[in-house]
């Protein structure tokens, strides 16, 4: 049975919820494999709307079991607010949610430290969502990070929280100018999300360990991006985890011979929430455009994404990195009214041509991109579940971009609902 890894191929908000959410009524498992609530997955069915920051996109299609693994860290607070509004749609998660017992904690001083440590980097600030990823995931590497597992002893865990906190508090005023924060406020606050979590604690590799004997069908939902990868993407401008394909492995448990399929999710152009380079980045009214007709608003912090054309240099940099043998293309509807759509083909570099994505910012910031030009379908891609449906200029566009990645598009989304898919 297959064991798919969906994962982001440009910087987030590809539209990964909907595919995840479309693929898993076929999977036994949908798991997470890393980052944290900076996600927001949006998922669109019938009259629903939900987002999803944390919890697995496989709740609301079938019965697959939802895990939280090892590679995510996980704000309790976050994930309580999130368990409470899924449970209102009517979801039994008994039986149905797993969290790794290793998954570390987001505690709120990781929250602080993200916002003054962005303070304090002013115009270098890496636009991050303020949602204490980075320092969730320093405390983790440093070894001081406390686990789900943590959570069981409840004297252990508040003697962990004390002792950070000292360290922590010495940054925070002597570094930062800020107020200390105070421990047993913390614990007390902290203490009924604990409680509500605890019962959802377990050893998630096991279970996907049984899953695989048993010839299950997994799919593995990655959050963010390709280009946001700590190691991969446009550093320091990234998130402080590995979306792509390897972090499936690391972050799960599942050994990487098992994974038979990597799909890649692609927007039909570009956006980029936060700072950092963005060849193709559009400030005009083509972007103004795009930003309006794809409703490219943060689904996590409301910030308005930085849109551009599609760019193609970074979209095959992100198949050869992950091994995308399938690919996924959303957001084709929102091109519909355009007169001409580009894509970049190149980049044009200190006078010379390349269609090698740079690994130093720098590079990427200078790059000037070489486009292609596509005359525009002028007519609505949207609802339309039938690939021969679509207006032959919108099929031309999408065979280009299968001929330069030299992958076929398995999906092509027409709308953010559910249903508004077409399936080859
Ligand atoms: P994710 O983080 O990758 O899951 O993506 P987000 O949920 O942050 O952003 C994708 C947005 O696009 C959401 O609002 C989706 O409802 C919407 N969406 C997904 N696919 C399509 C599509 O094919 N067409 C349109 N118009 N909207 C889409
Ligand atoms: P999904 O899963 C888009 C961006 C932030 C910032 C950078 C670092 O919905 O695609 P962080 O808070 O992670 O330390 O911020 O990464 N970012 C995202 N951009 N989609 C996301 O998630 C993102 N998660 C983080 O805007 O630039
Ligand atoms: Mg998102």
């Amino acid at each position: 049975m297959p064991v798919r890894i969906v994962i982001g191929a440009q910087w987030g908000d590809e539209g990964k919820g909907k595919i995840v959410d479309l693929l898993s009524a076929d999977a036994q498992y949908v798991v997470r494999y890393q980052g944290g609530a900076n996600a927001g997955h949006t998922l669109k069915f019938d009259n629903t709307t939900i987002v999803l920051h944390l919890i697995p996109s496989g709740l609301f299609n079938g019965n697959s079991k939802c895990i939280i693994g090892n590679g995510v860290v996980i704000d309790p607070i976050a994930l309580v607010e999130e368990l409470e509004e899924v449970q209102e749609h009517d979801v039994d998660l008994e039986g149905r949610l797993f969290i790794s017992s290793s998954a570390h904690l987001i505690l709120p001083y990781h929250k602080v430290l993200d916002k003054v440590k962005e303070k304090s980097r002013g115009s270098d600030a890496i636009g991050t969502t303020g949602r204490g990823i980075g320092p969730a995931y320093v405390s983790k590497v440093s070894r001081i990070g406390i686990r789900m597992d943590d959570l069981l002893d409840e004297n252990a865990l508040n003697s962990k929280i004390r002792k950070n906190l000292k360290d922590i508090n010495v940054a925070l005023e002597n570094v930062y100018g800020e107020d200390p924060l105070d421990a047993d406020k913390m614990i007390e606050e902290l203490k009924p999300a604990i409680e509500k979590v605890k019962p959802f604690v377990c050893n998630t590799s096991q279970k996907l360990h049984q899953a695989l004997i048993d010839g299950e069908s997994i799919l593995l939902e990655g959050a963010q991006g390709s280009l946001l990868d700590v190691d991969h993407g446009t550093y320091p401008y990234v998130t402080s985890s590995c979306p792509t394909a390897g972090g499936a492995c690391t972050g799960s448990g599942i050994p990487p011979l098992a994974v038979t399929h990597a799909m890649g999710i692609t927007k039909a152009y570009c956006t980029r929430v936060g700072n950092g380079p963005f060849p193709t980045e559009l400030d005009d009214e083509y972007g103004e455009t795009l930003r309006k007709n794809g409703q490219e608003f943060g689904a996590t912090t409301g910030r308005p994404r930085r849109c551009g054309w599609l760019d193609l240099v970074a979209l095959k940099y992100a198949v050869q990195l992950n091994g995308m043998n399938e690919l996924a293309l959303t957001k084709l509807d929102v091109l519909d009214d355009f007169d001409e759509i580009k894509v970049c083909t190149e980049y044009e570099l200190d006078g010379k041509t390349s269609r090698v994505f740079p690994l130093d910012t720098e590079n990427v910031e200078k790059a000037t991109p070489v486009y292609k030009a596509f005359e525009g379908w002028k007519s609505s891609t949207r609802d339309i579940s039938n690939f021969e449906d679509l207006p032959e200029k919108a099929k031309n566009y999408i065979s280009f971009i299968e001929d330069y990645t030299g992958v076929k598009f398995n999906i092509i989304s027409t709308g953010p609902k559910r249903s508004e898919t077409i399936v080859r």
